[in-house]
């Protein structure tokens, strides 16, 4: 081997490197292979792009012996001249002289051996999908929206604002929690009443896994005024659907000095920024699941970017909704919690175009959120998208604590634990909102995938904790 250096294979497709003869180095893994008694052609992949870089041996430089390892899966070192693609679908190839094999993939063992596995399959090998043509689309773009997050965030002067995993307070009230204790299982030590002694416990009080992060957040926005957070939050729901995770992320921005409007204002810069930054940096990947899954998902990018959202109360969706004369399996009525097909029968068949409905009855609401002057609504905005539904929820807060205090007691939630939340209306209390958009949701619509479970390397549901 010459002592140069290597080069990712997007920088050979994408022309970085000139064609003109030269010596260029690469290291990958081996896609497929084929060829004839003189020349074996094996496509190269080394996840900087969908593309694969092909690669010539020419069988008078190699042995049949030398090229027996090149097996789909296979991991190789080549170095060879770059030149200008005698076959069609590429413009660039390696003329191959020298090759190291890294490792073998026993052909009768390696479980992506052959091309075409279902989408269901590839999830019980969830830690080999990454090496395939659509997980390899998939966790390019999640990387890209992540990416464009933080940018759109940074440039508009929030700061990234982190939250603690672990947390003492189940108020928000999102979902069932994970509990987090290093007290034995069997034998835990009991209180006098029979309960367990969690004062004896690791924080010497009930720990969770976080559901959210936005009440420590309203403590970053009523410091520094603008900030969102971005990480991983739990919800020990029983939800076998494919919009649910049981570890998701979620990013959280909140801002004082915002009311609903100026949230739903920034909702909606927000997801369009993230989409046509997917559109401009993930072209090839998006038009490569496209056409694997989907021929309209191009179109329905660009319409979310091009259109205004539709935005309307919750009491006109619902007038929507009942004059639709559609059948749904849940009946529509005042009063209820929308499900994923009447938010969808909104957005696909009605308007055609994103939803932000706000206004929600109290009910079926967060405790923290605006109380509207009609006493039975609140100041909450959903975002909801084609082929995905809820991608956002969020609100105006409730900045008046007597009012705050007023919905805890109604829906008798348990506050001793929460005094520093309620400290921020007592000091300096100001109007406020925030919204949390479901990162894999984003994901899901961004990537046309049907399976919030293919949107993430390694998904966290019901009965699957196995990679
Ligand atoms: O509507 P949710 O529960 O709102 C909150 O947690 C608020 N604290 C947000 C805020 O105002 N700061 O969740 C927000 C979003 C949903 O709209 C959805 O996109 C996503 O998080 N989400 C899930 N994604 C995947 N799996 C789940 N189990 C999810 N639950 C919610
Ligand atoms: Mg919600």
């Amino acid at each position: 081997m010459k002592d140069i250096r290597r080069s990712r294979v997007k920088q050979l497709i994408e022309g970085a490197i000139p064609a003109e003869q030269q010596t260029v180095d690469v290291k990958g893994w081996v896609r497929t292979r084929r060829g004839n008694k003189n020349v074996q052609f094996v496509a190269l992949n080394d996840g900087s792009s969908i593309k694969n870089i092909q690669i010539v041996f020419p069988l008078d430089k190699f042995s049949e012996e030398q090229l027996k390892p090149i097996t789909t899966g296979a991991s190789l070192h080549v170095q060879g001249a770059l030149v200008p693609s005698q076959g069609k679908g590429q413009s660039v190839e390696i003329l191959a002289e020298e090759l190291e094999v890294y490792g073998t993939a026993d052909p009768a063992e390696y479980p992506l051996q052959k091309k075409g596995h279902t989408l269901e399959f590839l999830r019980e090998k969830a830690h080999l999908r990454p090496r395939t043509n659509t997980f390899g689309a998939v966790l390019r773009i999640r990387h890209a929206l992540a990416f464009a997050i933080h940018n759109f965030f940074n440039e508009k002067g929030f700061y990234y604002f982190h939250t603690p995993l672990i947390t003492a307070s189940d108020c928000e009230g999102a979902g069932a929690m994970f509990q987090v204790t290093t007290l034995p299982v069997k034998d835990a030590p009991r209180t006098e009443e029979g309960d367990i002694d969690y004062s004896q416990d690791f924080f010497g009080k009930m720990a969770a896994l976080t559901v959210s992060g936005q009440l420590e957040g309203e403590l970053g926005a009523t410091a520094l005024g603008n900030i969102y957070t971005f990480g991983p939050t739990f919800r020990a729901e029983n939800s076998n659907t494919p919009r649910h995770l049981c570890e998701f992320w979620m990013i959280e921005p909140e801002m004082a000095f915002y009311d609903i409007r100026d949230n739903m204002d920034l909702a909606e810069e927000f997801i369009k920024y993230c989409v046509r930054y997917a559109l401009e940096h993930c072209k090839d990947d998006i038009e490569f699941l496209a056409q694997m899954y989907d021929n309209e998902l191009v179109d329905r990018l660009k319409h979310v970017c091009e259109e205004e959202f539709v935005r309307l109360t919750y009491t006109e969706g619902i007038e929507i909704l009942e004059q639709s004369g559609q059948k749904f399996e849940f009946p529509v009525k005042w009063g209820i919690d929308l499900a994923s097909e009447h938010e969808r029968y909104l957005v696909e068949k009605h308007f055609r175009k994103p939803v932000i409905l706000t206004d929600y009855p109290k009910e079926i609401k967060a405790f923290y959120m605006k109380l509207n002057e009609d006493g039975r609504t609140v100041r909450a905005m959903d975002v909801l998208f084609p082929k995905i539904g809820e991608i956002i929820g969020g609100s105006e807060r409730e900045e008046s604590y007597e009012k705050l205090m007023k919905a805890i007691e109604e829906r008798q939630i348990p506050m001793k634990d929460m005094w520093w939340y309620l400290d921020t209306r007592r000091f300096g209390t100001v109007p406020h909102s925030g919204f949390g958009l479901g990162f894999e949701r984003l994901v899901l619509f961004v990537t046309g995938m049907q399976n919030i479970r293919d949107v993430i390397p390694f998904p966290r549901f019901p009965g699957n904790c196995e990679f």
